[in-house]
């Protein structure tokens, strides 16, 4: 079969590069050769038309609405399996088997607990600092913690790394949580599943005895499911460039948190509740989508839109199943905010501003009435996505290590500075 070649003519010379195929997805244009074949470099602020990297790990389809983790359907993921079955297939690839779940559950539940010493490194922090200005302090410390899981080179080294960063920041993420509200630190609890030791670590308090709701905690592992991975989003890609220069995982993942805290990205389920509650009434809701639409404003509808999905996102679909299980579970079914969040949605799936740019409702539209519910001030509520997504940065990070075509990140610039100049002595200025 002829190898397929994209051709590009710049005056009278013509290049070739070759178009590389993925297993599904758009094919790409290896354009690796272009600076040394032509001298020119590719100009593409935002990595909108950009592959920077193969991966095997999550796939998403923006037109279809379609998200897979390892070649699986989310919607499959979140009715059937469950978060640490789901950290064991982005890490390794496959589903485990019964035992080889028992062993990695196992495994990441021994990790839970953190160095003692970590206790007085919080009492550093204002007590009224943001748990994410928190939580990226505390997790590049944990290089300081574990120094001897810091060499990337070292396979085992990587593996023990990666299970205590999945064992070890819901801890720290619940310590940040009781710090900020001056309540004790709780251990982890062995007995307890993931989900419900991490709700256990946040809510229960010394003074009485506090009983996870199965269903809240089967709602937090769904919430963790589905904030897993999501491809090369601008936090993974974060980790991949501070990994790419060999940094240790700690820090890389670190970066990740820190990439995370933006509005436009993690930050976005905060922002959302945010204007939910400033909406506050359905009759308010076409005053917002007015502010929305105009471009003298830079008012958004947070939780609308997104870089890829031009369709519904499909997490988006589960959160809101979830949000109205959860709401009745805790008997606030006629919660208000989640009224003018379907009212919003409603109208803005018909406006035609909406529907001309394809914004759909993200991920992030319901979580944060889900959460609120559960208890989480909204200052946690990118920390509880950080938590989730560790998985899949460490997933990232480890392919990235793994390929041996890996090279140090190093984009390059459309320079539109001065051109070289001499120095003017400042008293000639
Ligand atoms: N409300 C109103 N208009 C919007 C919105 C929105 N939420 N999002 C995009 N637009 C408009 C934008 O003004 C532009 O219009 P025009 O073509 O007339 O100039 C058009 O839609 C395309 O927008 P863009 O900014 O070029 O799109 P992008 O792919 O660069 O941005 C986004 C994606 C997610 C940053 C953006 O949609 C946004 O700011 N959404 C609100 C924040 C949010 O919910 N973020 C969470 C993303 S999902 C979770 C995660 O990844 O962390």
């Amino acid at each position: 079969m002829t190898e397929k070649v994209a051709k590009l003519t710049l005056g009278d010379q013509t290049y070739e590069f070759p178009v590389l195929e993925g297993s599904v997805g758009p094919e790409v244009i290896d354009i690796r050769s272009l600076y040394s074949k032509t001298g020119l470099f590719t100009y593409d602020p935002g990595f909108t038309s950009t592959a920077a990297c193969d991966s095997s790990i999550t796939y998403i389809d923006g037109d279809k609405g379609e998200l897979l983790y390892r070649g699986y359907p989310i919607d499959q993921l979140a009715e059937k399996s469950s978060y640490l079955e789901v950290c064991y297939l982005l890490l390794y690839g496959e589903l485990p088997t019964k035992s080889q779940l028992a062993e990695f559950d196992d495994l990441v539940t021994r990790h839970t607990m953190v160095h003692e010493q970590m206790h007085y490194f919080y009492r550093g922090f204002r007590r009224d600092a943001h748990p994410m200005a928190v939580m990226t302090g505390v997790v590049g410390a944990m290089a300081a913690f574990y120094h001897d899981s810091t060499d990337i080179n070292d396979p085992q080294q990587r593996e023990i790394a990666s299970i205590r960063m999945i064992a070890k920041i819901p801890t720290l993420a619940a310590m940040a949580y009781k710090y900020s509200i001056g309540q004790p630190f709780v251990y982890p609890r062995n007995d307890l599943d993931y989900a419900s030791n991490f709700l256990h670590m946040c809510f229960s308090v010394p003074a009485e005895e506090y009983k996870v709701n199965p269903e809240i905690a089967r709602a937090m592992d769904l919430i963790f499911t589905l904030h897993a991975d999501h491809e090369q989003n601008a936090s993974t890609s974060t980790v991949r460039l501070s990994g790419s220069s060999d940094a240790n995982p700690f820090a890389c993942i670190a970066a990740g948190v820190a990439c995370l805290w933006g509005p436009a990205h993690g930050g976005a389920n905060e922002a959302a509740l945010n204007m939910l509650r400033e909406i506050g009434t359905v009759e308010r809701i076409p005053e917002f989508i007015a502010r929305a639409k105009d471009k003298n404003d830079p008012f958004r509808l947070m939780g609308f839109g997104h870089r890829v999905y031009k369709n519904y996102d499909p997490r988006a679909k589960v959160m809101q199943e979830t949000a109205r299980k959860v709401l009745d579970i805790l008997g606030v079914e006629n919660n208000p905010t989640l009224q003018v969040a379907k009212e919003l949605e409603r109208i803005a799936l018909e406006d035609e501003y909406f529907v001309e740019r394809k914004l759909y409702p993200n991920v992030d539209f319901y979580s944060g009435i889900i959460l609120n519910a559960v208890g989480f001030p909204t200052s946690m509520f990118t920390v509880l996505f950080a938590v989730a997504r560790t998985v899949g940065w460490i997933a990232q990070w480890k392919e990235m290590i793994a390929d041996p075509q890996k090279k140090i990140g190093r984009p390059r610039q459309l320079y539109n500075g001065s051109p070289a100049r001499d120095y003017t002595p400042i008293s000639a200025r």
